[in-house]
């Protein structure tokens, strides 16, 4: 059974950006769910994959130092640890993984045509398709069964996870390795990053919930890794309950176990997570409204798809943030979803007349942080919202 605990309201597309400012841009609900029995927690309104996964979309995984280090060091662990003959990424976006592998050893999936046309374009077989059943048919067709499947930040937003576990255990042959990451509930519900959760972010794992999920396809959790990165991921590494080679890690009990302590499985934990999300609100409002009082000129640090959760849910306007800035080029000039505020480029000296800049990637707070001292220094300061809102 699916429960209700937190109204998140009316939010549109989270990588829906305009050139110009859209009053009546379509928003649609965000309602979070807990369900009893697999203790999966979820969104209730799904949006057609279609609708948000274009052929401009924004998000590029190769835009920070953080991303493309993790993918570095992770092709690297693959390559010794693994020896995979074929990879598959579902997912692959600009290629942030992928170019770290020989080009005939790496299949790329990708729906978004933009993105897909960077990696086939320095020469990576790609496929610009949504992952599903039929493509994993033509894919085992084509190059047979695969011995490892890697997916970042992807799965999670498919809707039908049962046809996207299917198809990956059709795809993996039977010593074949499954490598997915997504941001951790655990670390969710702890920092109060309710703006983990947009219209995109259709379910937020955790061990418990992998577990519970993947048991009918005959798959098993056999080691994790907690990430930093997204603010708190974790790796999960699975594989086919056939496979008796590999030896389950300890530290996928640790880790159920600390989810279990911290009452992840309980729906009484989400209902006090909604509590502090709402006291969250009120204090982010708090912090904005009195530096408006004050004149100060506060602006927006990284245009993320996390902070239109969090500008749309708080209703803060123009006059609170005057605009964001980004390095992503498919944002810049253009609108965040959802609001009159513009994101413009970043530049070296885009925070020399700023007093306050709000952390929107405050997944990337070391690194944004090691490259504005001379901000810091002339007495800048950056707001952030986790775990609660704070000047720092
Ligand atoms: P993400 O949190 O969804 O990964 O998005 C991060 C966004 O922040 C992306 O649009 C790039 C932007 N960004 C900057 O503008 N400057 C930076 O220094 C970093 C690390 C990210």
């Amino acid at each position: 059974m699916n429960k209700f605990f937190l109204d998140l309201g009316k939010q549109p597309l989270a990588n829906n950006y305009s050139s110009s400012y859209k009053k009546n841009q379509i928003k649609y609900s965000l309602k979070l769910f807990f369900n009893t029995k697999n203790k999966m927690v979820s969104i209730s309104k799904r949006i057609p994959s279609e609708k948000m996964f274009t052929n401009n979309y924004p998000y590029r995984s190769s835009m920070s130092k953080t991303m493309t280090n993790s993918f570095h060091k992770l092709s690297l662990e693959i390559k010794k640890r693994f020896k995979p003959k074929k990879i598959l990424e579902i997912g692959s976006n600009d290629g942030a993984l992928i170019k770290n592998f020989e080009k005939d050893k790496v299949i790329g999936v990708e729906p978004c045509n933009n993105l897909a046309q960077i990696t086939s374009g320095k020469g990576y077989l790609t496929y610009n398709k949504y992952w599903n059943y039929n493509l994993a048919q033509k894919l085992k067709k084509k190059h047979g069964e695969l011995d490892l499947i890697y997916s970042a930040n992807t799965l999670t937003h498919i809707s039908n996870l049962n046809d996207v576990f299917k198809s990956i255990s059709y795809l993996l042959s039977t010593n074949g390795i499954l490598i997915i990451e997504d941001p951790s509930l655990l670390e969710c519900v702890k920092k109060v990053s309710y703006d983990q959760f947009y219209n995109e972010h259709i379910y937020l794992f955790s061990v418990i919930s992998v577990t519970n999920f993947i048991k009918k396809f005959d798959l098993e959790i056999f080691d994790i890794k907690n990430l930093e990165t997204h603010g708190g991921s974790i790796r999960y590494y699975i594989k086919s309950v056939k496979n008796k080679k590999v030896k389950v890690s300890n530290k996928v009990k640790n880790q159920f176990q600390k989810e279990k302590e911290f009452g992840l499985d309980k729906f009484n934990t989400y209902k006090k997570f909604a509590k502090k999300v709402k006291l969250s609100k009120k204090k982010l409002l708090n912090i904005f409204n009195k530096l408006k009082l004050k004149n100060k000129n506060v602006i927006g640090y990284g245009a993320t798809a996390k902070a239109v959760t969090i500008i749309n849910y708080c209703k803060i306007e123009n006059d609170l943030i005057k605009n964001f800035v980004d390095t992503t080029p498919e944002k810049i000039n253009q609108y965040m979803p959802g609001k009159n505020i513009k994101i413009i480029k970043y530049k070296k000296n885009s925070l020399d007349n700023v007093d306050y800049a709000f952390l929107g990637a405050w997944n990337f707070k070391k690194e944004i942080v090691s490259k504005e001292k001379k901000f810091l220094k002339k007495g800048g300061k950056f707001i952030i919202h986790v775990p609660f809102p704070k000047i720092i």
